[in-house]
């Protein structure tokens, strides 16, 4: 396996400065560094076989069109999906929602039906539910989290009922780090026949996720955070559900015969993919896969573990910091406050010093309503990091309370 200085060296942008200082990037949360294989890749195909997928018949067409499908292989594999037919690229995690939103909710709501979310969510995972809800007079239904920031799994057993129709929940809080039981979750909502998606944003690049052993409906994700391009993501879906829901945008390629009068639409997946597709996205998102592999997805959890118990350990020991969500099972998220300090004015001392952290709501807004803040400092950890940086990090934050003080 790859020392972590290779892997480091993989990373391009890793090796900028910031304002002089060397870049310690820990925004990882919002999006990934890109390896120089997924740069390559994406270069590739805009130089040497760039042209419209599935639409002609000439060599440069069937080249990308083919390394198009490749990639969406490549993602059912990584998923250990059961079918190609069941793997449908989108924009990314936002695209995926809306676009099951609006299906399931055109196909399945009734006026009086119930949608469960959890207090957990980014606003992707809540805002297209609200927005199905008003327009099919359907109820959401939100799984409070106690202190340390883990959901409440009795208050949800307690809202499963006839009138759920669909449970919309993130593997991974991105605010709090907080991994949820989503194995329960599913199980549960199954043994009274009512689907699951999964919101992957946060989980899919923090382990092995695996479409059999989850057997969730839908798992949706976005490529840049896992090392890819951005603009391009997946929405997976099992194969009984895509075929009954209807499409949630109309266009070229999604169809199968056009008339004036009446269309008839394509076969899985592309049925869902509208227009012409983000290929180079696609083919990056392959390539990135492909390196998440080399690295070994095991070997990413067990570096990022240590990682998390360093970074914890160190920022717990800093006078004033408090450290917001405390979950027993948690990824490599810090999400924290330091008393009397607003996190914007932190933040951009931080990034002074070369550190990138994330400050305000992380699209979370009821996450930080339920605390009674208005934001943290997150500080979202990968593998490429090290232990350096987080002793800079804490470093850093020391500063800032001495500024201050
Ligand atoms: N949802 C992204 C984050 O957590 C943007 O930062």
């Amino acid at each position: 396996m790859k020392d972590i200085a290779e892997i480091r060296a993989d990373f391009p942008i890793l090796n900028r400065k910031v304002y002089n200082k060397p870049l310690v990037y820990f925004d990882n949360g919002a999006t990934t560094q890109k390896p120089q294989c997924v740069i390559d890749a994406v270069t590739e195909v805009y130089t040497t076989y760039n042209a419209n997928i599935h639409r002609g018949v000439h060599f440069l067409s069937d080249m990308s069109s083919e390394a198009y499908e490749n990639a969406r292989e490549k993602v059912r594999s990584f998923i250990n999906a059961g079918k190609r037919e069941e793997v449908v690229f989108t924009s990314g995690t936002t695209g995926s929602i809306n676009g099951i939103a609006f299906s399931f909710g055109e196909r399945y709501i009734k006026p009086g039906d119930e949608i469960i979310i959890s207090h957990l969510e980014h606003h992707a995972n809540i805002v297209p539910w609200q927005m199905m809800c008003e327009r099919k007079g359907a109820v959401l239904r939100v799984i409070p989290i106690n202190n340390a920031g883990e959901i409440i799994l009795e208050e949800y057993l307690k809202m499963l009922s006839s009138k759920t129709k669909l449970v919309s929940v993130t593997q991974v809080s991105n605010a709090l780090g907080t991994v949820l039981p989503v194995n329960e979750i599913i199980a549960a909502a199954h043994s009274v026949n009512v689907p699951v998606l999964i919101d992957g944003a946060q989980g899919i690049q923090h382990g092995v996720v695996d479409m059999k052993t989850m057997d969730c409906d839908f798992y949706v994700f976005s490529s840049h955070k896992i090392y890819g391009p951005t603009g391009i993501g997946i929405l997976y879906g099992k194969e009984k559900w895509l075929s009954e829901l209807p499409p949630f945008q109309g266009g070229g390629d999604m169809v199968d015969k056009v008339t004036f009068e009446k269309t008839t639409y394509n076969e899985l997946p592309f049925k869902f993919e509208a227009g012409t597709m983000n290929y180079p996205g696609a083919i990056g998102l392959a390539r990135a896969l492909d390196y998440v592999n080399s690295i070994g997805r095991e070997n990413i959890a067990i570096m990022e573990k240590e990682l998390l118990s360093y970074t914890t350990e160190k920022l717990s020991g800093i006078n004033g910091l408090k450290i917001y969500g405390n979950s027993v099972r948690k990824i490599s998220i810090i999400s924290f406050l330091l008393k009397d300090i607003h996190q914007y004015d932190a933040g951009m001392i931080l990034d002074k010093m070369g550190i990138a952290v994330r400050t305000g709501t992380h699209c979370s807004q009821p996450v930080m309503d339920r605390y009674g803040i208005d934001g943290t400092i997150r500080a979202s950890i990968c593998f490429y990091n090290t232990k350096e940086e987080i002793d800079t990090l804490a470093t850093g934050i020391e500063k800032v309370i001495s500024m201050f003080s």
